[in-house]
């Protein structure tokens, strides 16, 4: 008969007959009588106790505990029995224990026990092996799960549009070029000829490149993400995403992954309110399934975070326009203006983070929703407010307690002309766009959308510090090491 494995997380009651647990040792305590091995099989926090009685196993068993360390890799063979003490419902009594891999206690980086999280990026190969990283990658599954379920059960499409893209959907010049490695030095790139006969690269002949034309790595699939919306109505993206920012922040990756829903026949009044939905269902999800995670980060990281978390599923969040923003943090910033890192502001600033949070953590208490941005100081793409005296456009930015911006969006300007215009100002060549137009002449619709950036979501669930713990493999400038 083959003998069933059972899951640490599964663990809830005893066993008529052996099961199999397969996983790492975290700890082994011997003692006279029994040995304590501890077990940690990715698929829970607290792993399972497996209890090995000395004078009841066999001579093999015995040799193989003789190897077992922190770190190996075991299968253990035996029934699920009530727990005498301790913390867990149910342990193992191991009748068979195998050693899989070896683990050497010297050169095993994690043999002892506490690390910082700074040295635990060093080996990010190794440190999903601890609690907290691995707290993360179930969490963060949880939540990907849950932006599916979300988006799928409100009946929108999921499209996965393109990572290698001719355009820069933020016009912020953040792209990392895509080239082949024949091309790869600009110096090597076929220049075009000058009079002089020496060649400029300023004019590089990109009709040598693989793609006829220069490429990048996506910043954002909205523009994608539009096209789709423009035929099936409601869509969203959900895909990595990447950015050439220098910086470097507790905030900002290089490479991301967002989730960018897109609706037809919808305003920006419709993107908040979608977005609100959103994550409110996804947070309870979380709230609902990874409870002993959530315990977890809020012992070790954040005191408060479940009722942080409880709150923003049972709070309206927060609306007010960018202007009455600026005024509540100039007056603010008038009380003491040494205490800001950025005291000047005014109508037209970039709200810095030190901003951001103000609002959010202190001025509304809640997640907080900022819309009708300065037109200068946002991405060509979003719809000129006719009211407000031409000055602003229909985005908004939701801003988090302790994270600062964690949705970007707005209502895309669907009139061709105001679109033309506003491309004009801002020196983009309709040609390179064609396609983007095209939408604006073919049944055009009012349409809005917005990006969350999902390692900030991440981020701020787990009530984590930096970014680069919410992502496996955290690129950042200088780091790629993988
Ligand atoms: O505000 P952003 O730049 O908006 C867009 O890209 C729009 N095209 C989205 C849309 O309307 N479909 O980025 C959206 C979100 C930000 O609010 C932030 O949470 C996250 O993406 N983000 C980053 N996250 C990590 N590292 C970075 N470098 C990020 N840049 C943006
Ligand atoms: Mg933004």
């Amino acid at each position: 008969t083959v003998i069933p494995r059972v899951k640490a997380a599964d663990a809830t009651e005893a066993s008529e007959g052996p099961v199999l647990v397969k996983g790492w040792v975290r700890t082994l305590r011997k003692q006279k009588e029994v040995a304590f091995v501890q077990i940690n099989d990715g698929s829970n926090l607290g792993g399972i106790q497996c209890v090995v009685p000395l004078s009841e196993i066999d001579e093999d068993t015995k040799k193989e505990l003789d190897k077992v360390s922190t770190g190996c890799a075991v299968v253990i063979e035996g029934p699920l029995v009530k727990s005498q003490g301790g913390k867990q419902a149910v342990e193992v009594t191991a009748n068979k224990l195998k050693v899989v891999g070896e683990c050497p206690g010297d050169t095993y980086p994690l043999a002892k026990k506490r690390h910082t999280l700074e040295y635990l990026r060093t080996i990010a190969h190794l440190r999903p092996r601890t609690n907290t990283i691995a707290a993360v990658a179930r969490v963060r599954s949880h939540l990907a799960g849950a932006i599916h379920a979300f988006f799928q059960e409100v009946g929108f499409v999921y499209v996965q549009t393109p990572l290698i893209t001719a355009s820069d959907c933020e016009g912020a010049g953040e792209l990392f070029r895509v080239t082949t490695l024949e091309m790869d030095k600009i110096s090597d790139l076929p220049l075009k000829k000058t009079e002089d006969g020496k060649g400029t690269t300023d004019e590089i002949d990109h009709s040598q490149d693989f793609f006829g034309k220069p490429a990048y790595l996506t910043v954002s699939g909205q523009l994608g993400g539009e096209t789709y919306a423009s035929a099936l109505g409601d869509i969203y993206t959900f895909g990595p995403t990447f950015r050439a920012e220098n910086s470097q922040t507790t905030r900002h990756l290089a490479e991301f992954h967002m989730v960018e829903p897109e609706m037809a026949f919808a305003d920006l009044d419709s993107a908040m309110g979608n977005a609100e939905q959103m994550l409110k269902y996804v947070v309870k999800h979380v709230l609902d399934k990874c409870q002993e995670d959530l315990e977890f980060f809020s012992k070790f990281y954040d005191k408060e975070l479940i009722k942080k978390l409880e709150a923003l599923v049972e709070q309206p969040f927060a609306r007010v326009s960018y202007r009455d923003a600026i005024a509540y943090l100039q007056e603010e910033i008038a009380k003491d203006p040494s205490k800001w890192q950025f005291p000047d502001v005014e109508f037209g600033t970039d709200l810095s983070t030190e901003h951001e949070r103000w609002l959010a953590e202190t001025k509304f208490g809640s997640c907080v929703f900022v819309y009708n941005y300065p037109k200068a100081i946002k991405a060509f793409y979003m719809r000129d407010n006719d009211e407000d005296g031409g000055e602003t456009v229909n985005a908004m930015d939701l801003l988090v307690p302790g994270v600062g911006e964690l949705v970007g969006g707005s209502q895309r300007e669907e009139r061709l002309d105001v679109l033309l215009d506003k491309m004009g100002e801002l020196k983009l060549d309709p040609e390179d766009y064609w396609w983007y137009l095209d939408l604006r002449r073919f049944g055009s619709v009012p349409h809005a959308g917005y990006g969350l950036g999902f390692e900030r979501l991440v981020t701020y669930v787990c009530g984590i510090e930096n970014i680069r713990e919410a992502i496996a493999y955290p690129r950042y400038p200088g780091h790629a090491e993988f």
